[in-house]
């Protein structure tokens, strides 16, 4: 008896010199945003931790970091449990905070800091727990959006690129913590 086992395919969406454009030009928008004051950069764990790195670096800003971590209930199904790997990419909406924020934020210019803005139900769980420390500004910076995919309306300030509806793994993005180290933003296709 044969078992069919399907290879995960990788297709380059993004390549690594656009990426690098593109974060160049939201750090242009946001130095130019802020010019004189100071910000500090909040990335979501751990799918934000490269783009935070590389767009923080180019900000000519006062700029300070903090983390946060979050799961949603309902996670991904592992690729065992999923082997087609359509089932349940959705965020049930219900975040648990896994790092709390180390930092108060009330009073600073806060700028979330997200790989992709999907359902938009993680991101308006997070929008409100910092809006509770009463920042003095509180934008969203997302490297991709598929806004295909929004289930509650949410506004991101700085956009990196909009994308279909595809699962994307690499510059942080994993497929069961998988491929966040590939320097390109590929689709992956029998995950
Ligand atoms: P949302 O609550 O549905 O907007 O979920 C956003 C989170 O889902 C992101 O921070 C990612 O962790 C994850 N996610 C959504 N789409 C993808 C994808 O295509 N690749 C990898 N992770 C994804």
């Amino acid at each position: 008896m044969y078992k069919i086992v399907l290879v995960p395919e990788l297709k380059v969406l993004l390549s690594r010199n656009q990426i690098a454009q593109r974060v160049t030009e939201m750090a242009e928008d946001i130095t130019r945003d802020f010019k004189g004051q100071s910000i500090i950069f909040v990335g979501v764990l751990k799918g934000a931790a490269i783009f935070l790195s590389d767009l923080a670096r180019q900000v000519s800003l006062d700029a300070t970091f903090d983390f946060i971590g979050v799961s949603s209930y309902g996670n991904r199904p592992t690729p065992a449990e999923d082997p087609a790997g359509h089932a349940a990419w959705d965020s049930l909406g219900e975040v648990r905070v896994t790092k709390d924020l180390d930092q108060s934020m009330t009073d600073r210019n806060v700028i979330l800091v997200e790989d992709i803005l999907d359902t938009g139900l993680t991101l308006n769980y997070i929008q409100k727990l910092l809006l509770a420390h009463q920042p003095r500004t509180l934008r969203i910076a997302a490297l991709l959006d598929k806004p295909s995919r929004r289930k509650q309306p949410i506004h991101a300030h700085y956009i990196g690129f909009a994308i279909p509806d595809a699962y994307v793994v690499g510059y942080g993005l994993d497929y069961a913590e998988r491929y966040r180290n590939l320097p390109d933003i590929c689709v992956i296709e029998n995950p």
